[in-house]
């Protein structure tokens, strides 16, 4: 086993995460999450999540270094989430990473959640992934992208390097996916968090019972590979969160019963069809070859399903990282934080300050 023994530390929302990974290989994923205490608020309260992260943040560490079976002094180099997030959670991640690095004079890495979420892709794990395929250890492949999709972001990305070139190509313009799963969970009295929820019940239902509008799709937004529109390889989600209130309205006002698992099911198409239309669209227009898929809504079934359907038919490998490693997590921080010991990165110091709106 080769590479840098690297501890990842994420605190960017309700998840305090601590990971430790040597090079490309994964040796320990220890989360705690303070989603149970957000349940009956229907979304996470930051302070409660600051709170919690308080609490977790030493039981999650020394649960991460015992499994992996190693000590602080054996780590080469610790990584922090400093951005984007809650800023007061994120305060408890990276004050509590400063003191581990002042304290055992390791060098500190400030990591961009967005990049940890599609860099954890580049762990060597065999298992879950769609592909058969798997990444080269230590080399990106060429003609790299990856489509990030998470309870704040979604976006379609061009990856020429993991440390310093990432390009974005199209993201939301209103609503993240995510977020529209959660909205929608709420209008369909599903509770907290949505995504799961809706991934869960939709399984029950009928996709095809109702066709909800797919946002950004119509000529004067696509235009043409020749002459794109305004917004070819973005999405909006709002429209479509709005078209299931209505929905849900209607049933009510004619005293039906509201048929929850077709919505569900209908509302989860309507996102996947959308996301993974443009995403291999924006691939296939932009010579990417190579697709890596991330973030909490990754661990979405439906998505997983189609957007493997869809690369395969246009020639694209698809990577998709272990459930597990899709929702927030230390693993994806430390996996990240490796990468750039590897590619000779200077360390971020101990000055920086977290920055809960870093593009
Ligand atoms: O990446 P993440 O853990 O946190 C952010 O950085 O935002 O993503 C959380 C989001 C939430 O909106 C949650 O509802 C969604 O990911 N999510 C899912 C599923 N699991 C989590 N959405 C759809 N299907 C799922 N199975
Ligand atoms: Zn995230």
């Amino acid at each position: 086993q080769a590479g840098p023994l690297v501890l990842g530390i994420e605190s960017s929302c309700d998840e305090t995460g601590v990971g430790i990974v040597r090079g490309t290989t994964l040796l320990s994923n220890t989360v705690s999450s303070s989603m149970d205490e957000h349940v009956r608020f229907g979304g996470v309260i930051p302070e409660i999540a600051s709170r919690a992260h308080l609490d977790a943040f030493v039981p999650t560490l020394q649960e991460s270094l015992r499994t992996a079976g190693v000590t602080l002094e054996d780590v080469d180099a610790i990584a922090v989430t400093s951005g984007p997030g809650l800023a007061g959670a994120l305060m408890v991640g990276v004050c509590a990473a400063k003191a581990l690095a002042l304290a055992s004079g390791k060098p500190l890495y400030a990591i961009n959640h967005l990049v940890a979420h599609v860099g954890v892709g580049l762990l060597d794990m065999p298992e879950n992934r769609l592909p058969e395929k798997r990444l080269p250890e230590n080399r990106l492949p060429e003609n790299l992208g990856a489509l990030l999709v998470s309870g704040g972001h979604t976006e379609i990305l061009r990856i020429r390097s993991i440390t310093d070139d990432v390009e974005l190509l199209g993201s939301t313009i209103d609503d993240a996916a995510g977020e529209a799963y959660d909205k929608v969970a709420r209008l369909l009295g599903l509770g907290y968090p949505g995504g799961p929820a809706i991934d869960k019940i939709a399984r029950t239902g009928n996709p095809k019972a109702i066709r909800f509008p797919r946002g950004l799709s119509q000529p004067k937004y696509m235009g043409t590979a020749e002459e794109p529109g305004p917004h070819r390889y973005d999405w909006s989600f709002s429209g479509l969160k709005t078209a299931v209130a209505r929905c849900v309205e209607q049933f009510e006002a004619r005293g039906e019963e509201v048929p929850v698992a077709d919505i569900a099911a209908a509302f989860q198409e309507a996102v996947v069809d959308i996301i993974t239309s443009k995403a291999v669209l924006a691939c296939r227009e932009n010579g990417i070859t190579e697709l890596l898929l991330g973030g909490g809504v990754a661990a979405n079934s439906r998505l997983r399903e189609l957007t493997g359907q869809r690369c395969r038919s246009a020639g694209i490998t698809l990577h998709v990282p272990p459930l597990q490693l899709c929702t927030d997590n230390g693993a994806m921080v430390a996996a990240l934080g490796a990468q750039l010991v590897m590619a000779g990165i200077a360390p971020s110091g101990v000055a920086f300050a977290p920055d809960s709106s870093l593009p």
